[in-house]
């Protein structure tokens, strides 16, 4: 596809995001050709910096989180001549102006009408400012070529997210917002739509006949560390469930989609969020979990526990586990189990779709010794794998059978190095596909799915946290929750466990 002109205003330029992933993202598409010939990115902030300064500093980032590794000096004399800096007052409707002088700038150096991405990688007190601010400056007047992208958090409520949206609709068409949920643009995320949709001997199984249950479980060795001031105001089912984990769920229990365009995806996925069953206070007591984590040691380190990192007596969850349904055809009475914390005792994201057992076991009860479930075991990361769990017979003159994998595994079988999950959404902006983003029904459905959890919750404080301890698997109650209905949850041994700290 041919390439618009583009120019990225990125607010934030001199923050984390930056930083850490799109500087990084977007100099990896430059380095594979997927940046157009007229390019720039416009970084702002409120640290005045000279060009050459920003440039030095996106140097710095590059280099240490990139995962290309070290920059060659003659690519960055080129990309780096594409970085400019402006400083700005966000709350200032004149700095605004100066974008404006900016991007004709660079339209009369190119002789040409660019696209403009403003990139919002800023706190999310400013989202209404900015976008009041780039309205009242005129730099939003042309549908055509200007987006908007919005990272999370996308509201702190349904209420919020419901006025959010209603300001950014009354700016912008639906068409020129992208609200990131970064999991979607992970390669193995996209895979599962890939996996589930092109090929035909998973769909006559894909339904309440055969699976039994679903698990989605996104645990993390980290804390909230640094963060933990942002966090406090969050918790786990803010920050992880009501997006992250939720769209992956969407992805399994969806219907197949017409084709593969941003609103037939994106019409499927909302239709099960519509169709989830909403919690009464007492589903919310049977049906959820939440924990906070102590201190403990991970990777032979000794870590805090979350209330010693933030320094207060917080009450806010680290780790949320729900049972959720959908309530359609496919999926009546199927449980999907949602489990995330940090602090734990392993870093991976996977999904486990456990089959229903045979419905006659022909063979010796001693047979089945060993063997355990028909699973397809998605997992997201740091393993990029797709694992089938079947039952097979051990070589042998007895007859007794074992659980074995059959496996795809990315490192097997592919030698590139899959893109980062930003290199994908920043790409897809350019090319104004909103396939992996979020439209705003989308969000308030989310929301609206979890709201009555959060009210609950709120509305019953007095708690025994901490409830778990770092490197743990979350609280025993997480267990009990999923043990209730005689199953467990589902660990993938990870051998490389070093790297994923
Ligand atoms: C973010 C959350 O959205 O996702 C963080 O705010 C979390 O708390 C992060 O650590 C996890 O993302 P990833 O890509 O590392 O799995």
């Amino acid at each position: 596809e041919k390439m618009q002109p583009t120019i990225f205003v990125i607010f934030g330029g001199t923050g984390d995001l930056n930083a850490r992933k799109l500087a990084p993202a977007l100099y990896n598409l430059y380095l594979e050709g997927w940046l157009p010939k007229q390019f720039s990115i416009i970084g702002t902030g409120r640290t005045k910096l000279k060009d050459d300064e920003f440039r030095a500093n996106l140097l710095k980032d590059i280099n240490q989180f990139s995962r290309s590794g070290k920059v060659k000096s003659e690519q960055w004399d080129i990309f780096s001549k594409s970085l400019f800096y402006q400083a700005s007052d966000l709350n200032d409707a004149e700095t605004y102006k100066e974008f404006g002088v900016r991007i004709q700038q660079h339209e009369t150096e190119w002789h040409t009408r660019a696209n403009v991405i403003y990139y919002l990688a800023v706190a999310p007190n400013f989202f209404p400012i900015i976008a009041e601010n780039l309205a009242k400056s005129k730099l939003t007047k042309d549908a055509e070529r200007t987006r908007i992208v919005i990272e999370k958090p996308f509201g702190h409520d349904l209420e919020s997210a419901k006025s959010l949206n209603q300001l950014l609709t009354r700016i912008f068409n639906e068409r020129q917002i992208y609200r990131i949920d970064h999991y979607l643009g992970k390669e193995t995320v996209q895979n599962i739509m890939a996996f589930r949709f092109a090929n035909s001997i998973l769909e006559p199984t894909w339904n309440r006949n055969y699976i039994d249950h679903v698990q989605i479980s996104v645990t993390e060795q980290l804390g909230a560390g640094e963060r933990a001031g942002y966090y406090d105001g969050s918790g786990a089912l803010r920050d992880m469930i009501q997006n992250h984990l939720l769209q992956l769920l969407c992805i399994v229990a969806m219907e197949p989609p017409v084709s593969f365009s941003a609103e037939e995806v994106r019409n499927r996925k909302v239709d099960v969020m519509r169709a989830m069953r909403r919690f009464s206070p007492e589903d919310v007591r049977l049906s959820t979990v939440r924990g906070q984590y102590g201190g403990g040691w991970i990777e032979g380190k000794e870590v805090p526990g979350y209330r010693d990192e933030l320094g207060s007596e917080s009450n806010t969850e680290t780790f949320a586990a729900v049972k959720f349904f959908v309530d359609n055809w496919r999926w009546q009475g199927v449980p999907f189990y949602l489990r995330t914390g940090k602090r734990m005792h392993q870093s991976a994201s996977v999904i486990t779709i456990q089959f229903k057992d045979v419905p006659h076991f022909m063979f010796p009860a001693a047979a089945a010794d060993n063997i355990s479930h028909n699973r397809l075991i998605i997992s997201i990361q740091p393993e990029m794998s797709i694992r089938l769990q079947v039952q097979a017979k051990r070589p042998g003159l007895d007859m007794v059978l074992n659980t074995v994998d059959m496996v795809f595994d990315y490192k097997g079988t592919y030698t590139n190095q899959a893109p980062e999950a930003y290199e994908t959404l920043l790409l897809d902006t350019m090319l104004g596909d909103q396939t992996l983003f979020m439209r705003g029904d989308q969000v308030e459905e989310a929301w609206d799915l979890i709201m009555p959890i959060l009210n609950t919750w709120q509305n019953r404080k007095s708690l025994n946290f901490p409830n778990y301890s770092a490197d743990s698997w979350g609280p025993e109650s997480a267990e009990a929750l999923i043990a209730r209905d005689g199953f467990h949850w589902f660990t993938l041994p990870l051998n490389n466990k070093k790297k994923t700290a």
